[in-house]
């Protein structure tokens, strides 16, 4: 029935950087493809004067910068006769009430909402109070669902106390916190990748896999957001969600049924089963560095020695993955924009073949997140015209061959989409977010102690000698996508 009902979608922090360049291209992208409800209205909210035509105005001019897809002007005025704004502060019961009477003459006696906090961290939980106290978030009169932008916290503490407070006014099914990665398609295929095919389940453990490298690389450095960036780090940007929910996508159990229930559970299971690190272990499995010249940037504290870059090498302890080391590694202002995942495989047994030449070389599944999204699978081929020499070869799968170049919509486009159907599965629930904190804390306190020398790398570079050297102490090598060595 509530189907049937008006949806509004109000933005806090309306005038930001997020709705301009991913919010709002990607609602115009639904409404094109014909995916938002009949009556929809997106309402921004924020400080920022602007009359509803500014609005529109400002973000057409995102539109310009960032749509990766093409549009008609007569599309643009359609959905754009449905963008609003109403100023107000984020502290002011007054301003809120207001807001609440702007809704409820629109929707008329009953609508469903999203509200999305799309502000700065610090100002969400008492958005939500006040959402509480001028009675929006009751499901009397149509749904109510809640999205959070990360970062969500910024330790164990911190997210506790944050699930907490929201939880004196939402339910944990109305909370949406958002993680884009999940909104990738490349990353809900690590699931396809493993639940839709009869091949590579079997392989899938510790019987046939050596290890597992997870690498989300940018070569941008931290850009306009060089204050925020100093107090937050790579750990909390980049390893306390897009990482680990990778890591947790790979390494769970197949889940009983799709639904947000069986997947989130399967999901805070792999992550339970990793063991927090001791103090002690924090500088043998991890690395922490600081791209050269990060110092000089804007923003940033001369003396700074937040990280940009980190390797972690993690372990989980189950029956599955005992034994099979998981190595990851993200960092900013790197050599090249590179996520992937890569599965490599256990040497066979015993060589066969007769050649001073030949040496043993791993099979390996590549899952190719971005930027040349697809999958790649290398094995052993025979050389030809030699009685036994072989060489890697690829099998290639690009999504740009396959589907279309433009066939991969931007993340924010899936999981806007969810959450106005109700489907929580790609979303991080509140477990979830904890568990995934209880592994980064230690890290975070320990390399907080400074015991651990801060490494440095060339910008432009793969990152610092200390995170090969991690490998190296057991006897390994960061990998690229096509199986060159570094
Ligand atoms: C964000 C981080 O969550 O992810 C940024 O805060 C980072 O620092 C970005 O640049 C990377 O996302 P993507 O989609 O470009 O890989």
């Amino acid at each position: 029935m509530s189907n049937s009902l008006p949806v509004s979608i109000i933005i806090f922090g309306a005038s930001g950087d997020l709705t301009q360049r991913k919010l709002v291209p990607s609602l115009f992208n639904l409404c094109r493809k014909d995916r938002l409800s009949e009556r929809f209205r997106v309402v921004g909210y924020g400080n920022t004067a602007f009359t509803d035509e500014q609005f529109r105005a400002h973000l057409k001019e995102g539109l310009k910068q960032f749509a990766s897809f093409e549009y008609t002007e007569e599309q643009w005025e359609r959905f754009a006769s449905n963008l609003v704004y109403q100023q107000g502060r984020y502290t002011d019961l007054a301003d809120f009430k207001k807001l609440g009477s702007f809704l409820r003459d629109w929707e008329g006696s009953s609508g469903n909402r999203v509200y999305y906090m799309s502000t700065p961290p610090g100002i969400f939980p008492n958005i939500i109070d006040l959402l509480g106290l001028t009675n929006q978030l009751g499901e009397e009169n149509g749904w109510r669902r809640v999205v959070i932008e990360k970062p969500f916290g910024t330790d164990l503490e911190s997210a506790r106390s944050l699930n907490e407070q929201i939880h004196k006014a939402l339910n944990e099914r109305q909370i949406y916190r958002i993680d884009h990665y999940l909104g990738k398609e490349t990353v809900q295929n690590i699931l396809m990748a493993r639940f839709a095919n009869t091949i590579f389940e079997p392989l899938w453990n510790r019987n046939y896999i050596d290890h597992v490298e997870i690498t989300v690389a940018e070569q941008v450095g931290v850009e306009h957001r060089g204050r925020f960036y100093d107090q937050v780090g790579v750990l909390r940007d980049m390893f306390q969600n897009h990482l680990l929910q990778i890591v947790s996508l790979v390494a769970m159990e197949p889940p009983v049924s799709f639904d947000a229930t069986a997947l989130r559970n399967e999901k805070v299971k792999v992550l339970s089963a990793i063991h927090p690190m001791k103090e002690a272990e924090v500088p043998l499995r991890t690395v922490r560095a600081q791209y050269k010249n990060y110092r000089e940037e804007k923003g940033i504290e001369p003396q700074s020695t937040t990280p940009t870059y980190a390797a972690v090498r993690l372990q989980i302890d189950n029956w599955r993955w005992q034994g099979v080391p998981f190595y990851l590694r993200s960092g900013k202002y790197l050599q090249e924009k590179l996520s992937q995942v890569i599965i490599e495989f256990k040497e066979p047994p015993h060589l066969l073949f007769p050649n001073a030449e030949n040496h043993l070389t791993p099979n390996m599944l590549v899952l190719y997140l971005q930027p040349d999204e697809g999958m790649h699978l290398r094995f052993e081929a025979k050389v030809p015209d030699t009685v036994s020499e072989t060489r890697s070869v690829d099998m290639e799968f690009h999504y740009a061959d396959s589907f279309g170049k433009t066939a991969i919509p931007e993340a924010y486009e899936r999981l806007l989409l969810d959450i106005m159907t109700g489907d929580a599965s790609l979303f991080t629930r509140a477990d979830e977010v904890e568990t995934a904190w209880g592994l980064i804390d230690p890290i975070l306190r320990a390399w907080d102690s400074q015991k651990q020398p801060l490494a440095f790398y060339e910008p432009g570079s793969w990152g610092p000698k200390e995170a090969d050297e991690l490998l190296a102490q057991e006897k390994r090598k960061w990998s690229t996508w096509d199986g060159r060595k570094e």
